[in-house]
C-alpha cells in the first residue's frame, strides 16, 4: 500500500461491511453499499485498477437466532438470504467484482488457514472462561443468546455488544444479569476453556495503524480512545455448533467467532474474482498480501467502507490480525452514519422501513435514490430519508439542475446541428470549467467523500445552465451562426463530462446520456480523460434523463407507510421485546432497532414564549474558525479559535468525535457571543458555538455573511 494520491500504480480492493443474512434489506442498509460502489466507480474513472467486493455475513448469532425462531436450519437460513442479496445489489447498480459467502469453502479455508498462522506465529492462548448457560435448555448462551446489563454502563445489553447503550463490544461473561433470548430462562455463568488472540500485544502497532489510516475521521478518533484506555484480548472461539471449526485440536466442538471469518471473506471474495478473471486481470495475493508481488511489495490499497457500528472490528481486530500474518495493512476505513426515516429509527418489526424491493416495486429509477443516499450530509453523518425530502433533491437538482441544463442543451444542439463535434474545439473558458470539476472530482476521491463526487456534478451542471442562458445561443443562431455553434459545442462538452463524472453516482443514467451523446463504447470503461476530449459522436434525439416526483406521488407513499406501520402496529407485533424479527443485516442496524424510534423523535415544539427583547439579549454573531485542536484528556472537547469580526475568541465545543478536525478551520458556524464564560478541561471558553441535534451538524451561513454579523 502506497499513501499517494489516487491513481496508484498499486491495485486497490474497495470492500463492503458484510450484510448478515438474516432479513429483508431496507434503503437504510443500502447506504454503505451504495457508498462502496460509487466510491470504486470514482476511482474507476481516476483509472485506479479497482476489485470491488463483498459477501453475506452467514455465521454467528444474529442468523442462527433468526434461524431458530423461524424453525429452519441456518445454514438454510442463511443461503436463500444470501442469494436474495446477491439478487437486490445489482438492480441497485451496487455490481461487486464478487459477491461471495462466508460460508463457502474458500472461506472456510483461508479462515482456518489464518487461525492457524495465528497461533503458529505465537499470537493465541487458551483461557479458562465463565460463559452464560441455560440450564433449563441444557445450551450455552453465546452473545445474542443472552441479554442482560451492560457491566460499562448499566444498558440492557446483547451479549456481545452494548447496542442500546455505550456500544461497547462485550467480551463472553462479561454480561451481567444473564437471560437466555430463546427461553427467557436467567442464565447462569459455567466455566470453559476458550482460544483468545492477543490483541493487547499490537497496541503499538494499532496506534500508528491509525495514525496512518485515512478515510472518515470517526474510524480514526474512536479507536484511538479504546487504545488509550487499554486493549483487552479477544476471544475468538464460541459454544456453538453454527460457523467454521476452531481448526486443530478441538476437544470442545468449539466454532469460530463469527468476527474472525466476516473479515477475512474479504481476502476470500477478492481470491474467488481473480480465480474467475486470472491473476493478470487482477491478483489477489499482490492486493492482500505484503511481499508476494515484485512490483507491489506493499500490497495493494484495501478501502473498507462499513457502517459507524462496526469501526471496532475494523480498526482494532481486522488490521491486529492482518499484521499477525503479513498481510496488507488497510489504506482507509469509511464509515458511514445511520440512515433515519422521517427522524425516527427504521423498525423491520413495526414495518417501518422502506423496503430495497418495494422502492423498485414503486416504480422509482435506482440511480436517484443513489444519488440522495450518497450525496445526503457528508459520509459519516446521518442522513434523514422521507419521501419528501426525496422529492425535492430530486425535483431540485436531478431533474431541475443536471436533467434540465442535459436536455436544454442536447435538444438545442440536436436540433439545430444533429451531431458533433461542431465548433473546432472547446472554448477557454468552458475548458477551465471542466478541468475544475474534473480536479473537484479527483480531491473528492482522495478524501474519501462520495457527497463531494457528486457536488463536483452538481456544481458543474449549475455552472452549464448559467453558460447557456449567459449567451443565448437560440438568439445566436440566426445573427452569429459561428458564435452559436461554439456555444453548442461547448454544451456538448459540458454534457459529457457530466456523463464520466456522474457515473459513479448514476450508471445507468450516465450510460443513458452517454447514447445520448453518440459516445462509443461505454462510459463505464472510461476514465476522467474522456471528460478533457471534447465530444465525438453523433447527437441523438435527447430524452429527458430524470423523472419529476409529484405532490400527490408523495402524500400516497406517506399514507401507504403509515397504514402499514398500523396494521403491524395492530398485529401486535410492536413488543420487541425478545428483539427477535430484528432484521440486523447490514451495517446501520442501529437505525434497525426499536429503541431508536423514542430516541430519535422530535421534540413537541416549546409552548413557554419569550418576548422579542428577551431574544435581543442573545447576541448571536457569525463566525470563522480558525484553528481547531484536541484537549488533553478530553474525548469529545475541541479547543477552536473563532474569528468574530471585531477579535478572535477561544471557544471550547463538543465536536471532537462529530468533525474532521482539520476539515474544521475556514468553517463559518454561528456563535452565542454572550454566553457566560467557563472552564472546561483547564481551557477557559467564552461563547458557544451553535449546532443541531446529537449529531452536532453545525449552523452556518447561506450567503457570504462575515465574522462578526449579527444574526437578528
Ligand atoms: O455488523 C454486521 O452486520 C456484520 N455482519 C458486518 C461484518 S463486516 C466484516 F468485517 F465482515
Ligand atoms: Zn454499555
Amino acid at each position: 500500500m502506497s499513501h499517494d494520491d489516487f491513481p496508484t500504480d498499486d491495485p486497490a480492493v474497495v470492500t463492503c461491511g458484510l450484510p448478515y443474512a438474516n432479513g429483508d434489506l431496507h434503503i437504510g442498509h443500502l447506504r454503505t453499499y451504495v457508498g462502496g460502489d460509487v466510491y470504486r466507480r470514482a476511482l474507476e474513472r481516476l483509472g485506479q485498477e479497482t476489485a470491488f467486493v463483498s459477501g453475506s455475513d452467514m455465521h454467528g448469532t444474529p442468523v442462527a437466532v433468526n434461524a431458530e425462531q423461524e424453525g429452519v436450519s441456518p445454514e438454510r437460513f442463511a443461503l436463500d438470504w444470501h442469494e436474495r442479496y446477491a439478487a437486490t445489489f445489482p438492480k441497485f447498480n451496487v455490481e461487486f467484482d464478487n459477491y461471495g459467502h462466508t460460508h463457502d469453502e474458500t472461506n472456510t479455508e483461508l479462515t482456518q488457514q489464518l487461525v492457524r498462522d495465528l497461533d503458529e506465529a505465537g499470537h493465541l492462548y487458551e483461557k479458562e472462561i465463565m460463559v452464560a448457560y441455560d440450564p433449563v435448555d441444557d445450551q450455552f448462551l453465546p452473545d445474542r443468546y443472552v441479554e442482560g446489563t451492560c457491566p460499562y454502563c448499566g444498558a440492557h445489553a446483547r451479549g456481545d455488544e452494548c447496542d442500546e447503550g455505550c456500544q461497547r463490544h462485550l467480551e463472553p461473561g462479561e454480561i451481567e444479569n444473564p437471560e437466555s433470548t430463546i427461553t427467557g430462562n436467567p442464565a447462569e455463568y459455567r466455566e470453559r476453556t476458550h482460544k483468545f488472540f492477543e490483541v493487547s500485544e499490537f497496541s503499538e502497532y494499532l496506534s500508528g495503524f491509525l495514525d496512518r489510516l485515512e478515510g472518515t475521521s470517526n474510524a480514526r478518533n474512536q479507536p484511538r480512545e479504546w487504545i488509550e484506555q487499554g486493549l483487552q484480548d479477544w476471544c475468538i472461539t464460541r459454544d456453538m455448533d453454527w460457523g467454521i471449526d476452531l481448526p486443530g485440536e478441538n476437544p470442545q466442538d468449539l466454532v469460530l467467532y463469527v468476527w474472525v471469518d466476516a473479515p477475512i471473506e474479504y481476502i476470500s471474495s477478492t481470491k474467488q474474482y481473480t480465480d474467475r478473471v486470472g491473476a493478470d486481470e487482477f491478483d489477489w495475493e499482490a492486493a492482500w498480501k505484503e511481499g508476494a508481488s515484485e512490483e507491489q511489495p506493499e500490497g495493494g490499497e484495501i478501502v473498507h467502507v462499513i457502517g459507524r457500528d462496526i469501526i471496532q472490528h475494523h480498526t482494532i481486530f481486522w488490521p491486529a490480525m492482518l499484521e499477525a500474518t503479513d498481510h496488507t495493512e488497510p489504506r482507509a476505513v469509511m464509515a458511514s452514519g445511520f440512515v433515519t426515516l422521517g427522524g425516527k429509527g427504521f423498525s423491520t418489526s413495526r414495518d417501518r422501513a422502506v423496503w430495497a424491493d418495494e422502492y423498485l416495486d414503486e416504480g422509482f429509477h435506482p440511480d436517484p435514490l443513489r444519488y440522495y443516499l450518497a450525496t445526503n450530509g457528508g459520509f459519516q453523518q446521518d442522513v434523514d430519508f422521507s419521501w419528501e425530502k426525496f422529492r425535492d433533491r430530486v425535483n431540485t437538482e436531478l431533474v431541475g439542475t443536471v436533467g434540465n441544463f442535459l436536455y436544454r442543451s442536447l435538444l438545442f444542439a440536436h436540433r439545430n446541428y444533429d451531431d458533433a463535434p461542431i465548433a473546432d474545439g472547446t472554448s477557454d473558458e468552458v475548458e477551465e470549467a471542466i478541468e475544475e470539476a474534473i480536479e473537484a472530482f479527483e480531491a473528492a476521491v482522495n478524501d474519501y467523500s462520495v457527497r463531494a463526487v457528486g457536488d463536483a456534478v452538481t456544481d458543474l451542471a449549475r455552472y452549464g445552465n448559467e453558460y447557456i442562458q449567459r449567451s443565448e445561443p437560440w438568439k445566436l443562431v440566426d445573427d452569429d451562426p459561428e458564435e452559436a455553434a461554439q456555444v453548442i459545442h461547448d454544451c456538448v462538452a459540458i454534457a459529457k463530462a457530466i456523463a464520466v463524472l456522474f457515473e459513479p453516482i448514476a450508471p445507468e443514467k450516465a450510460e443513458r446520456l452517454w447514447d445520448q451523446l453518440g459516445e462509443d463504447g461505454s462510459v463505464h470503461e472510461v476514465t476522467v480523460e474522456a471528460a478533457r476530449e471534447g465530444p465525438a459522436g453523433d447527437l441523438a434525439e435527447p430524452t429527458e434523463l430524470f423523472e419529476q416526483i409529484e405532490d400527490e406521488r408523495v402524500e400516497a407513499l406517506n399514507e401507504k407507510l403509515e397504514a402499514r406501520v398500523a396494521e403491524a402496529e395492530d398485529g401486535g407485533e410492536s413488543d420487541d421485546a425478545d428483539g427477535g424479527d430484528e432484521s440486523e443485516s447490514g451495517d446501520a442496524d442501529e437505525s434497525d432497532d426499536d429503541t431508536t424510534d423514542d430516541m430519535t423523535d422530535i421534540e413537541p415544539l416549546s409552548d413557554d414564549r419569550i418576548g422579542f427583547e428577551d431574544f435581543q439579549e442573545l447576541d448571536i454573531r457569525i463566525g470563522r474558525i480558525e484553528e481547531a485542536e484536541g484537549i488533553e484528556g478530553a474525548d469529545d472537547l475541541l479547543k477552536l479559535r473563532v474569528d468574530l469580526g471585531a477579535e478572535t475568541r477561544t471557544i471550547v465545543a463538543g465536536l471532537k468525535q462529530l468533525h474532521d478536525v482539520d476539515d474544521l478551520p475556514g468553517t463559518k458556524v454561528v456563535v452565542l457571543a454572550n454566553m457566560e464564560k467557563a472552564e472546561l478541561f483547564g481551557v477557559e471558553s467564552n461563547g458557544m458555538v451553535l449546532a443541531a441535534g446529537e449529531e452536532a451538524d453545525l449552523l452556518t451561513t447561506y450567503g457570504d455573511a462575515g465574522p462578526g454579523t449579527k444574526v437578528k
